[in-house]
């Protein structure tokens, strides 16, 4: 890739986006009032506005690898806390995909150095759903299992903040798990039983 051509791209797409609407900018400069908190993997081929079909302004959008959200990670919780609490997100997304190296990783011996601890993360996940997962004897549907699992896990995290608990109560606000098949394109929504979720994590993380 020819970095200089990045330039010219932009230059190609505010005229884009000029000959619809000559304010376009003018408004978009004005402030950000997202409906949507997305969290993703930084994966190149897992985009987070153009797999949604969403516009600049209408979605928060935080990445790391293998779309963790670490209890202790200053990052993550940061950018829960701005976009609920300020921002006042109607629905937090945890979105996964299949093929995810970071989770793949996880699932190997192999020690990665200063990716060790993050990665340690997704071994928890494992460990807690061990059970299940050795059940799985084809090692394509496990290593998706996991996956999914790794999402699960992700929303209770993300559940486990006081600002989500606060917004729950007073507003509803929604934590939706979902997953990016790379291999159709398609966005599946794990349905994640919410209100038994709520339920249990509440009884343990509680916070007023
Ligand atoms: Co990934």
């Amino acid at each position: 890739m020819d970095i200089n051509n990045i330039f010219k791209n932009n230059e190609e797409w505010v005229q884009s986006k000029l000959d619809v609407d000559s304010n376009y900018f003018d408004n978009l400069s004005k402030g950000q009032s997202p409906d949507i908190l997305y969290i993703g993997c930084s994966d190149s081929r897992v985009t987070a506005e153009e797999l949604m079909g969403v516009s600049p302004g209408e979605a928060f959008v935080h990445r790391n690898i293998a779309n963790m959200v670490p209890n202790t990670d200053l990052n993550s919780m940061s950018v829960i806390n701005y976009a609920v609490a300020h921002l006042k997100v109607s629905h937090v997304v945890v979105c996964g995909h299949y093929y995810c190296g970071g989770v793949k990783a996880a699932m190997e011996s192999q020690d990665l150095g200063l990716l060790n601890p993050w990665l340690r993360n997704i071994r928890d996940v494992y460990r807690t759903h061990k059970e299940e997962l050795m059940g799985i004897s084809d090692d394509e549907s496990r290593y998706k299992r996991l996956v999914e699992l790794n999402v699960a896990e992700q929303c209770i995290n993300v559940i486990k903040t006081a600002e989500v608990q606060k917004a729950f109560r007073s507003r509803g606000i929604q934590v939706h798990g979902w997953v990016f098949d790379i291999h159709s394109g398609k966005l599946i929504d794990l349905n994640i039983n919410y209100s038994e979720i709520m339920k249990n994590v509440m009884e343990i993380y509680h916070l007023e």
